[in-house]
């Protein structure tokens, strides 16, 4: 049990750290059945930071079940803390890299959203290696992602968003770019709403946001017909 500012912490069941989760030697883990209704839609947002985003949204989607990955584990207990007092059945929060979930646990096509709002923009260039989106990580998300899904970025960093455009420009076989659309969650004037958007607002800070629209990959020939037809 921990406390914020004298204010008790409980994970409860809404909290799992990578200790509860199958070893990856196991084979992929689907964290859809960690919910009561695992049939129904499913949304990632990594780094959720203070939970602010899933608790706004969760409550109005009700028929979606959200996983949040934070790897700070003061923010990952604060946020399941709130997400337990609010009694939402629909969130549960890993503590953990999301990056390496993607990569070694998560199977392919179970999210119909990826979220990534605010994301640490690391400056130093030494740093970029630790930013969420790269050439390795995009091909993750793609795989994971449902037919038609999205990831959705939002930034007020220039520099990354940069880096961002960059990125999907290099992946446009994996990824259409399209506008963003604001959750309706997002209060007036709001992109999405969430703690780090309503710090930098305060400073005027302008935000850029796109959607990274999952495309299909063509479908590799099948070997198995090339001994079976000849050349005329
Ligand atoms: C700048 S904060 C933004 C938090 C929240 N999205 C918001 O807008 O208020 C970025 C968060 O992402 C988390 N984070 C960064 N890289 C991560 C990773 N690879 N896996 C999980 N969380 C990560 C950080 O710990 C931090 O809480």
């Amino acid at each position: 049990m921990d406390t914020s500012r004298g204010k008790t912490l409980v994970v409860g069941a809404i909290g799992l750290n990578q200790s509860q989760i199958p070893p990856h030697a196991a084979g992929p883990f689907d964290p859809r059945t960690l919910f009561a209704t695992p049939t129904n839609a499913f949304e990632i947002e990594i780094g959720s930071g203070k939970g602010t985003f899933l608790v706004q949204q969760a409550v109005r989607q009700t028929e979606t079940n959200f996983l949040g990955i934070e790897w700070t584990a003061e923010f990952w207990r604060y946020a399941a803390d709130r997400i337990r007092r609010r009694e939402l059945s629909n969130v549960k929060l890993l503590h953990t890299d999301a990056t390496e979930f993607f990569r070694f646990w998560l199977p392919d096509q179970i999210a119909g959203v990826i979220h990534l709002y605010f994301s640490d923009p690391w400056p130093k260039t030494r740093h970029h290696k630790r930013r969420v989106i790269q050439d390795e990580t995009l091909p993750h998300f793609h795989r994971v992602l449902a037919v038609g899904g999205e990831l959705r970025l939002v930034t007020d960093h220039v520099d990354l968003w940069k880096w961002y455009q960059d990125h999907a420009a290099r992946h446009a076989n994996l990824f259409a770019i399209k506008p963003f659309v604001s959750p309706d969650s997002a209060g007036l004037g709001e992109v999405v709403g969430t703690n780090f958007e309503r710090k930098f607002a305060r400073q005027g800070r302008p935000f850029m946001a796109m959607t990274l629209v999952k495309l299909e990959l063509p479908v590799a020939p099948d070997s198995s017909l090339a001994s079976t037809v000849s050349p005329s």
